[in-house]
């Protein structure tokens, strides 16, 4: 893990192998702020012709690197692009993208120092400005290295200190660092759990590491076992569960501070592979679905942030655990299983999986009465052709819940868009033998079916539901802060609605 700080030296002086300075786009060429006027004097360049000559033009995310010949103690200027800031998206996000690209390109070396710029980008606070800054590099830097046995494949990145510029405020640039780093540490935790191969997390051994990292911060945690859930009714995890060898799990975590200010219940989808069951997926379908646990993956880190950010809400986590698997244990199309509080379900389709064992969970959580309930599951190949690859769906029974989530996320810099929960196609989820079967019809709208799905289970609790299909998990990278892999997509935004309701 990256280790992030505060240095007081000058940009001339601090101990790097790198020194970033951002700079913006302008109309004809690279706008220098004032920190890489202040460099470009201390190296005794004309740095604006510099960047001309070879044709550096400040696109966000671009980078320069420029030998500073025993002028600085770090070997390499980088010039960092900052594009020309356009509205598409805030500020707090263009330097974050920007300090992403820039440790990108320095994970080679040890220590970058980044200066934090007081220019340039309008709207920020030192604090945010630092924050943006950690979060892009800390998330930049990430890289899963888990099963790597070279140690010329991993990153050597090590060391990352942010200085104040001209007109930055260093303490308020220090707080920003703590909560950034916070973020970044929970966030490529969850992607950690997302990139895990599936052999090395089925359910009772995901189950017990969710535990040990939550017992090491106080975070209490219940471990529901397949006897607990049998003795529970809950049909819709044991079903799914049932046919794989390893067992399912259902983790309840109480994170209870006190003077808490409301009770939020968080619900994550924990498959921890999909191959369908006997409805099996196609061999490329499966591909990536060692990451259909990241719903789940979401609140175990943003809870995990919770104790260190001091975050004065009540909060249930609980956590669905289940391998779906063929085999002759499995469940059958047709089959009907009964949830936990009675409703029964028709299984049609055994690769609608994930609704099952959220219907379990999101019962088990309305009996808790929380103020809010929130799911996040990885739950419909619809979201991605309704929203594409980067932008989560979002969909609830409660407006102000659904409004503050879509707050949050924009303020974390992650993408939601709602989708309507229209009543009107929840006959087809009728079925002929039970209260409900789990699919509806091929083509139509299947992230709002879904949704309609999970909403009979909600009881009367106030509920948000983030698909999260396509964000969860990226096969391409976006050259900024998100590698290929597991994105730790909606980490951010969790936290940041529970910070503003503590
Ligand atoms: N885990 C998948 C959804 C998914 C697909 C996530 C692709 C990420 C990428 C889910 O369990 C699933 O298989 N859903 C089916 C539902 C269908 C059978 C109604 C789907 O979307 O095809
Ligand atoms: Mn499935
Ligand atoms: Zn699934």
């Amino acid at each position: 893990m990256v280790t992030f700080e505060l240095a007081h030296e000058s940009p001339a002086t601090v101990t790097a192998d790198v020194l970033a300075v951002f700079v913006r786009k302008g109309e004809s060429g690279v706008v220098l702020g004032r920190d890489a006027e202040r460099m470009a004097e201390v190296l005794g360049v004309d740095l604006e012709q510099e960047l001309a000559g070879i044709r550096y033009r400040g696109d966000l995310g671009g980078v320069a690197r420029i030998p500073t010949r025993g002028k600085a103690t770090a070997r390499l200027l980088m010039v960092v692009g900052l594009g020309q800031p356009n509205g598409q998206h805030g500020h707090a996000e263009t330097l974050r993208r920007a300090a992403g690209a820039c440790v990108r390109h320095a994970t080679r070396d040890a220590t970058v120092a980044i200066v934090v710029p007081g220019d340039l980008l309008d709207d920020l606070s030192s604090a945010e400005r630092g924050q943006a800054i950690t979060e892009g590099a800390g998330l930049g830097a990430y890289a899963f290295t888990t099963y790597r046995t070279k140690p010329s494949d991993t990153p050597k990145i090590a060391h990352i200190c942010l200085l104040a510029g001209e007109g930055v405020v260093a303490g308020e640039v220090e707080q920003g660092i703590r909560l950034g780093q916070e973020l970044v540490r929970a966030t490529n935790l969850a992607r950690d759990l997302v990139n895990t191969p599936p052999a090395d997390k089925r359910p009772p051994a995901l189950a017990e590491r969710i535990a040990e990292i939550m017992r090491e911060i106080g975070i209490e945690v219940t471990t529901h076992d397949e006897q607990a859930l049998a003795e529970g009714g809950f049909g819709g995890i044991l079903g799914v569960g049932q046919g794989s060898s390893a067992p399912p799990r259902l983790v309840e975590l109480r994170y209870s501070p006190e003077g808490a200010a409301g009770h939020v219940v968080l619900v994550g989808k924990g498959i921890t592979f999909d191959s369908g069951g006997l409805s099996l997926k196609s061999a490329s379908g499966m591909g990536t679905m060692k990451s259909d646990m990241s719903g789940a993956a979401a609140i175990v880190a943003a809870m995990s942030a919770l104790p260190a950010l001091d975050i004065k809400v009540k909060v249930t986590g609980l956590v669905a655990l289940a391998e779906n698997m063929p085999s002759g244990t499995a469940i059958r199309p047709s089959d009907v299983l009964t949830h936990r509080g009675g409703k029964t379900v028709e299984v049609m389709n055994t690769d609608a999986e994930g609704r099952l064992v959220l219907a379990d969970a999101l019962a088990y959580g309305a009996e808790h009465g929380p103020d809010a309930m929130i799911d996040l599951a990885t739950l419909t190949g619809a979201q991605i052709v309704a929203l594409g690859p980067k932008i989560s769906a979002l969909m609830g029974t409660d407006d102000a819940l659904v409004e503050a989530l879509r707050a949050a996320a924009g303020a974390a810099g992650e993408l939601v868009w709602p989708l309507p929960l229209h009543a009107e196609y929840a006959d087809q989820l009728r079925s002929e033998v039970a209260d409900l079967k789990n699919i509806g019809k091929a083509g139509q709208a299947g992230s709002i079916i879904a949704g309609l799905f999970l909403k009979e289970f909600t009881g009367d609790a106030p509920w948000a539901h983030l698909d999260i299909a396509g964000p969860a998990f990226t096969e391409e990278g976006d050259g900024y802060y998100t590698a290929k892999g597991g994105t730790g997509v909606m980490v951010r935004t969790l936290v940041q609605y529970l910070a503003r309701r503590s």
